[in-house]
């Protein structure tokens, strides 16, 4: 569903990501994400927003399943709210590395983004590089896992965020990316994917020399806030007049040890714009669901650790 171009200067809207609900049909699931997922939903319509975008990971596991795209786009459509989303890596699957790293049970060579994975997502929510305006607002998003991959869409995407400089300048300028583009600070230097104690800072963040060309790119078309998502824990950021907004997710928090003005607490933002200022509020998830029910593996599991008889089970029950 597409946005309408609007001449007004106020008007809110929602930003959301890591909505992962899961569903008991996969080979894991925990029913509070869902029952979270559905609360914050629900706020999100009552807070009446002309329109939505999501920084990606809409699904649990759409990396093996695209009946989790199905029912999410379903979810949105239900909504009756224009959205825009940018995949995530549990949608399409993580950056890329050629080798194993410091966690055993991850293979991270095999968890990396597909062709096949980003033309299933794409199939259900349109292209993954997308540039609108409303008002004095453009936003733009893209799938910076591409990034490093070395796939054929990464051209394209290169040559998407190059032109973004071409675009007529706008008062405010957006873009959204799942993974964060730093930990501490933009000129940091890449984490070792094989040293343990870096590894999820690795898993968090885009590597310098992407983050490098990202940076470039925003700085030319003019960007004036980069929202990134994945590590479930809310922080803002200003680097060189650009505000950098950590997301939360609207399901289930993380890392709210990390920094000392981190929060992981789940939920969503709702920003106003009022002509040249920009209001960010934060909407808590409430209340939060107590549901224990839960099985199978958490994080990143491969495909030969994949077993449904769990799913079957707690289905047979659910339905008995
Ligand atoms: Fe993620």
């Amino acid at each position: 569903m597409k946005t309408k171009t609007s001449s007004e200067s106020s008007f809110k809207f929602v930003y959301a990501a890591d909505l992962q609900p899961g569903t008991p049909r996969s080979f894991r699931y925990r029913a509070a994400w869902r029952e979270n997922w559905l609360t914050a939903r629900q706020q999100i319509i009552d807070a009446q927003p002309e329109f939505m975008v999501i920084g990606g990971d809409l699904t649990r596991d759409g990396f093996y399943h695209d009946f989790e795209f199905e029912e999410m786009k379903m979810s949105l459509d239900a909504m009756n709210i224009p959205w825009h989303v940018i995949p995530g890596n549990m949608d399409v699957g993580n950056k890329r590395s050629d080798i194993h790293g410091a966690i055993p049970s991850r293979d991270d060579s095999l968890l990396n983004i597909s062709s096949e994975r980003l033309s299933a997502f794409e199939r259900f929510f349109g292209p993954s590089n997308w540039t609108f305006t409303h008002g004095n607002l453009r936003i733009s998003g893209f799938c910076d896992m591409l990034l490093g991959s070395g796939l054929p869409e990464e051209k394209k995407l290169r040559k998407f965020l190059t032109d973004l400089a071409l675009l007529p300048p706008v008062e405010h300028h957006f873009v959204l990316t799942h993974y964060a583009l730093f930990i501490q600070d933009p000129e940091e230097a890449d984490y070792d994917i094989t040293v343990k104690e870096q590894y999820f800072d690795w898993y968090f963040t885009v590597n310098k020399a992407d983050r490098k060309f990202l940076l470039d790119c925003f700085k030319k078309a003019g960007v004036t806030r980069v929202q990134t998502a994945h590590i479930h824990c809310r922080r803002e950021v200003v680097y060189d007049n650009i505000v950098f907004d950590f997301a939360p997710s609207t399901t289930f928090g993380q890392y709210g040890d990390k920094w000392p003005d981190g929060d992981n607490t789940p939920g969503f933002y709702l920003f106003k714009i009022n002509g040249k200022q920009v209001f960010k509020d934060f909407i808590p998830t409430a209340p939060l669901s107590s549901n224990e029910d839960a099985f199978g593996q958490g994080g990143h599991v491969t495909r030969d650790h994949i077993d449904y008889s769990e799913s079957k089970a707690y289905l047979k029950k659910l339905f008995s």
